[in-house]
């Protein structure tokens, strides 16, 4: 699969093993994170991804801060964005199969690095089971049709 990736300061080394541990499982991995340490803002890392998923450049996207919280809520107010922010693999799994996520958010002061891969493999694994959470999803997607 073809994954975008993106963090803010807080995030690099996260960052970086996410991207290694990816690619060795055959992923393609694109980066639209920062790679340095000095401070920066979430928003402009998780619109840089939520913009990736929304024009098709990559089928799904990660996005990392501190919490997973601000960067998060960044790649929720791009139209067609459907981020999970959690730090357990069960709510992982089920953004997936009942809400059709396309970005995950979580955050490197939150959870270690093994977490983080479980929290991945999940996302990256586990299909939409469509049915009736697609008419859930798109009634979601609906408010944000009518409140744009
Ligand atoms: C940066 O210090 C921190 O605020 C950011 O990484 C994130 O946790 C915000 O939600």
């Amino acid at each position: 699969m073809r994954i975008g990736i993106a963090n803010d300061h807080a995030s690099v080394e996260m960052k970086k093993e996410l991207v290694a541990y990816l690619e060795s499982q055959g992923h393609e991995v694109i980066n639209y994170g920062t790679d340095l340490s000095e401070s920066t803002d979430y928003p402009i890392w998780g619109e840089k991804v939520s913009m990736a998923v929304v024009n098709g450049e990559v089928e799904r996207g990660i996005a990392i801060c501190g919490t997973g919280v601000g960067i998060g809520i960044a790649c929720n107010k791009v139209r067609g964005i459907r981020a999970c922010i959690c730090s357990e693999p069960y709510s992982a799994r089920y953004s997936r199969l009942h809400n059709d996520a396309n970005i995950i958010a979580f955050g490197s002061r939150v959870i270690g690095i093994e977490t983080a891969k479980m929290l991945v493999d999940e996302f990256v694994n586990t299909a939409f089971e469509g049915g009736r959470h697609e008419r859930r999803v798109n009634m979601v997607m609906d408010i944000e049709a009518r409140n744009f």
